[in-house]
């Protein structure tokens, strides 16, 4: 098989990868390729795939162990790794767009999510876009006190979203999709990304609600100035998970919003999308 051509995207982060067949699989050399890709982007499009379910498993473990969801109402595929995600008008008011507001996946989660990838199955024309924003750029950018002082310390996460004061006006809702009480979970607010070693800011959106050992006030204080901070021009870029096109990106080094949704069940409004996430630690 050729060589796959990566192509880096104008702006802060991302790279469109060509001339590979998901469906036919990777050889273990252009996989490596791909998933050093991943880590140097951060955000990765593969272009010309409709692979089958099955297929597209297999490319999702070769990024690690599938992420095991806890509302397993989409999984209708013989493969438990891959989540169907549609806009049926069928949705309930409160799983609406549910994932319009900046996060990393499954930071709620002791093990959280590592990589995400979309594939889509169906979707309108020009939409399905997700908005990106670089955090190990923005680490980068912050002045070395602060970096240090940020690598001290433990941000508290619930399932049930982030403080108020965390939602921005872009942001529809947090990530809450359960009512009852969960144990929170901590994670360090500045992860090292496991293959390039570089640092990023982690979970200071979606589901942080208080720093470990941090007044309440100071802690979302702080949070809220770091999101601002991660959501500047400079740092942000715009995917779309069109079909025949593979959306992957790295939860430990970027966070995510995507865009408003319009629920249909219409022919060229249908949107059906496959979703998969592999699980990693923030502390290895
Ligand atoms: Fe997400």
């Amino acid at each position: 098989m050729a060589r796959p051509t990566i192509v880096a995207w104008d702006g802060p982060l991302g790279a469109t990868v060509t001339g590979v067949d998901l469906e036919v699989g990777l050889a273990p050399d252009i996989a490596a390729l791909v998933v050093q890709a991943l880590a140097v982007h951060r955000v990765v499009t593969i272009a010309d795939q409709r692979p089958s379910d099955a297929a597209y498993a297999r490319f999702g473990r070769l990024w690690g162990d599938p992420i095991e969801f806890f509302n397993p109402r989409d999984r209708d595929t013989a493969y438990p790794e891959v989540i169907r995600i549609s806009n049926a008008v069928s949705t309930p008011e409160r799983l609406r767009d549910g994932a319009m507001h900046w996060h990393q996946d499954s930071s709620y989660e002791a093990v959280p999510a590592a990589v995400t990838m979309l594939s889509a199955v169906e979707a309108p024309d020009g939409r399905n876009e997700t908005m990106f924003a670089d955090l190990t750029a923005a680490y980068d950018a912050l002045p070395v006190a602060q970096q240090e002082h940020l690598c001290t310390l433990r941000v508290v996460h619930d399932r049930r979203g982030c403080s108020p004061e965390l939602m921005f006006a872009e942001e529809r809702r947090g990530a809450a999709t359960r009512d009852e009480p969960v144990p929170t979970v901590t994670h360090p607010l500045v992860v090292r990304h496991p293959r390039t070693g570089r640092l990023a800011l982690y979970g200071i959106s979606g589901t942080p609600v208080g720093i470990e050992g941090m007044e309440q006030h100071a802690a979302i204080e702080l949070l809220v100035g770091l999101k601002r901070h991660a959501l500047q021009h400079q740092f942000r870029q715009t995917a779309t998970a069109e079909v025949g096109t593979v959306l992957i990106w790295d939860n430990l080094a970027v966070m995510h919003c995507a865009t408003a949704t319009e629920y249909s069940d219409e022919d060229g409004h249908r949107r059906i999308i496959r979703r998969i996430s592999t699980k990693r630690g923030t502390d290895e």
